[in-house]
């Protein structure tokens, strides 16, 4: 349970210290892979040395022989005893068809091939080492260029209107230029660890989750158990960004060693592992074409998309469902292509769609700005819109210039001399870019339920995830703006299937699904005790209309300044507690979407599928690079992001999310890649010390800015969702800058420092 222990007038909209902190801390917060469990087997996942065959031969003497050692589990003993759960894109569960134990095939480098159980971590991990596994090897595909490869028309609804090819050909501008996002890897600090216990039929699962009913539901139907025999346990994440959205492979194979072992089961899979039995980043590649009349009104606007999958499974990200809404035009072709190889099939990872898309149109939006002349807000400009171009459905809220216009303002904008490598300091060419930002704005159906205890303080319950951006502290600040009660009042209780299920922590939509129910449950308190005050024979209320009464500042407070305290109140009304369940189905989505969230399956809605309106929010980017004129060595002083997303709920958690995409985004566009052996088809800097990423000294100043905007139809409270927004536009803002600095334009992520060897212009 966690208490605030802050400010007493705060609510919606309140800038306070996230109120897990200090457990955090302190080491008191509880993480999915800390939990103690009495007398644990410990057990090492063996993964494949080959991308595509068969296992041919398994010796197992050498491994069984280790002391200490309890069991070995390979195919040969698993099989179909861990069942399907049903791939999420077909309404399933699971993050990959792909079962590694359930027969001898071999899918991908680094597929688990055999879970080793010991009294001890060490003698797991040796009897891993010695166990022999002999493949029948085929030569693997790796991805883009490969032998074998197969490709897939991927989208059969791709956003398209008008004669786009016809447009171009008779524009009077035209860019036309491919771009490409290499595969990147998370690497949450928190390793992808599962721990199980059963007690007798009831199984307890500990795993940090971005989907704790997914989990349940999904490991019940692989073990053929009632979901109710099944909790899982997530109250912390020590990183999560879309790693842990879906159902994994290793979470069942877990369960079952515990009931074979009968003795509880921990697995930490090491940081390698990680890259192969986890989601990740597909690489992409683009063709964009953007088509303008002379004034650089778009006419015609044509994204064609590859993606990277595995050989079973048809994951794709098809962010062109974005890039086709973001400018006015009449004319607009798109299509997704994804390319089977022998990987393991890529996932969720921190605005998938968006990332690799936008990275493209927001790269050709600056190269058609310097084929006009234009400036390159201009362009954004002049092609703004008030409605989505496709579909014809008005945004809710669009503050796409307002937050251009404030950026341009705080950046400096019209210091920008536009000539590239024109603003020189010393040996350092200076560069400014910008980028559009956006990211739909979803929601899904939730519930809570909230207690209101006779001492006047109140519980909220709920199955939903703080993936470290600050979710206790928005559905704490919520809880006491409608509660009329002091933050410190407020306790939340979340990430566990003991509580009424909350939608997967994905998509941006927690804040947006779990505030509005939490309100609403609180609403329920309050009319149930203006209720039994209203009816009481006695009191300042009695007789009154329990709908003119409201909770604020710690009172219950009706007409005619008539006021008492909430535990006064309380004592009236009921010697003990009360309670109030809540569900919330939003707008667009039907009453069944309620079964969908206790089954744990997805039920988002939003962006561009509502029917009569597109919901997203927009910001704007700028980003000030440095790169050295003799050794192209390439810095980022300077980042500055303005956004507008609807109601902010809590202030200061947002502007933290919205400073870590700006940082991640830096991430991308200059660091991040997983460099692929493309004969093997395997990673190879799968570590921390070789996968590259920022550190404090490459970072510099950092800004957020969040505009006030009232959208009144994205729900009730207004919420627009913001986690994925900050890191969407940042790769083009920097790719636009580095143009800027020295008259290179870098195409391909990662821009690092031996692309711009070549070229000179600057
Ligand atoms: Mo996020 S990639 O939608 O978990």
């Amino acid at each position: 349970m966690v208490m605030a222990k802050t400010d007493a007038t705060a609510g919606i909209g309140s800038d306070v210290a996230r109120i897990d902190g200090r457990l955090k801390v302190t080491g008191e917060a509880r993480y999915g892979s800390d939990f103690a469990v009495p007398n644990p087997a410990y057990a090492v996942f063996k993964t494949s040395a080959i991308a595509r065959g068969r296992i041919a031969a398994i010796d197992d003497g050498a491994a069984r022989s280790v002391p200490g050692v309890l069991d070995i589990l390979t195919y040969r003993d698993v099989g179909d005893e861990v069942g399907e759960a049903g791939f999420f894109a077909s309404g399933g569960y699971a993050g990959t068809t792909i079962r590694p134990l359930a027969s001898d095939r071999i899918w991908h480098d680094g597929q688990i091939v055999a879970v080793v159980l010991a009294d001890s971590f060490e003698a797991a991990r040796e009897a891993a080492h010695r166990l022999v596994v002999d493949y029948a090897a085929e030569p693997p595909a790796a991805g883009f260029d490969g032998p074998g490869v197969e490709e897939e028309d991927a989208k059969k609804d791709d956003p398209a209107k008008g004669d786009a090819e016809r447009a171009l050909r008779e524009a009077a501008v035209m860019v036309e230029a491919d771009y490409a996002t290499p595969t990147q890897h998370h690497n949450p600090i928190e390793l992808f660890t599962t721990t199980c216990a059963w007690t007798g039929d009831r199984l307890t699962i500990w795993e940090p989750s971005q989907n704790v009913y997914g989990i349940r539901n999904g490991v019940a139907k692989q073990l053929s158990l009632d979901p109710e025999q099944v909790r899982v346990v997530s109250p912390y994440v020590g990183g999560a960004f879309g790693s842990r959205g879906s159902l994994t492979q290793r979470t069942a194979l877990i369960a079952l060693a515990a009931k074979r072992l009968n003795r509880p089961v921990k697995l930490m899979a090491t940081r390698d592992q990680g890259y192969t039995i986890a989601t990740y980043r597909a690489e992409t590649r683009h063709r964009v074409r953007l088509g303008a009349d002379a004034q650089g009104r778009l006419q015609a606007l044509s994204h064609e998309g590859w993606e990277v999958t595995s050989r079973p499974d048809s994951y794709k990200v098809a962010g062109t469902s974005a890039t086709t809404r973001v400018y006015a035009c009449s004319n607009i072709a798109s299509e997704v292509t994804i390319l089977h190889a022998d990987r393991n099939t890529p996932g969720f990872m921190r605005s998938p769609p968006e990332v690799p898309y936008v990275f493209a149109l927001e790269s050709a939006m600056d190269e058609l700005a310097v084929k006009l002349g234009m400036d390159p807000i201009e362009l954004r400009r002049i092609n703004d819109t008030d409605v989505e171009p496709v579909g014809g459905k008005p945004f809710t809220t669009r503050s796409l210039m307002k937050c251009f216009d404030a950026g341009a303002k705080a950046f400096g904008w019209s210091e920008r001399d536009p000539t590239p490598g024109s603003m020189r300091d010393g040996d350092w060419l200076v560069g400014w870019g910008c980028a559009t930002t956006l990211y739909p704005t979803h929601i899904a159906p939730a519930t809570a339920r909230v207690t209101l205890t006779p001492a006047g303080k109140a519980i909220v319950r709920t199955a939903a995830h703080d993936i470290g951006t600050g979710a206790y502290t928005a559905i704490a600040l919520t809880a006491a703006d409608r509660l009329g009660l002091p933050l410190d009042r407020i306790a939340v209780e979340i990430g566990d299937t003991n509580f009424p299920p909350a939608p997967v922590a994905g998509g941006s939509n927690t804040t947006a699904s779990v505030c509005n129910v939490v309100a609403k449950a609180c609403e329920q308190v309050r009319g149930q005790l203006a209720s039994a005050v209203t009816a009481a024979g006695d009191g300042p209320f009695a007789g009154s209309d329990p709908n003119a009464l409201i909770l604020a500042e710690g009172e219950l407070r009706g007409p005619g300044n008539a006021s008492e305290a909430i535990g006064d109140a309380m004592a009236r009304a009921s010697s003990g507690a009360i309670e109030a369940y809540a569900e919330n189905v939003p707008d667009g989505l039907q009453q069944k979407a309620l079964g969908q969230l206790y089954q744990g399956l997805p039920a988002l809605t939003g962006g561009a599928q509502m029917e009569d309106r597109a919901q997203f929010a927009f910001g704007a980017e700028f980003i000030e690079v440095r790169v050295n004129a003799r050794t192209r060595e390439i810095r980022c002083p300077r980042a500055l992001g303005v956004f507008a997303a609807g109601q902010i709920v809590s202030r200061r958690t947002a502007e933290s999310q919205l400073i870590g995409g700006l940082i991640w985004g830096m991430s991308s566009a200059l660091h991040e890649v997983t460099e692929i052996d493309r004969g093997a088809a395997r990673y190879y800097n799968d570590d921390l010390a070789e996968y590259l990423i920022p550190v404090n000294a490459d970072i510099g100043k950092v800004e957020v800015m969040i505009l006030p905007e009232d959208d009144e139809q994205v729900n009730a409270l207004g919420i627009k969702g913001l986690g994925e927004l900050g890191n969407v536009g940042t790769n083009a803002a920097i790719a636009n800058a580095v143009y800027h600095a020295t008259g290179v334009r870098i195409r391909s992520l990662p821009i690092r420092i031996e692309k711009l060897l070549g070229d000179r212009s600057a």
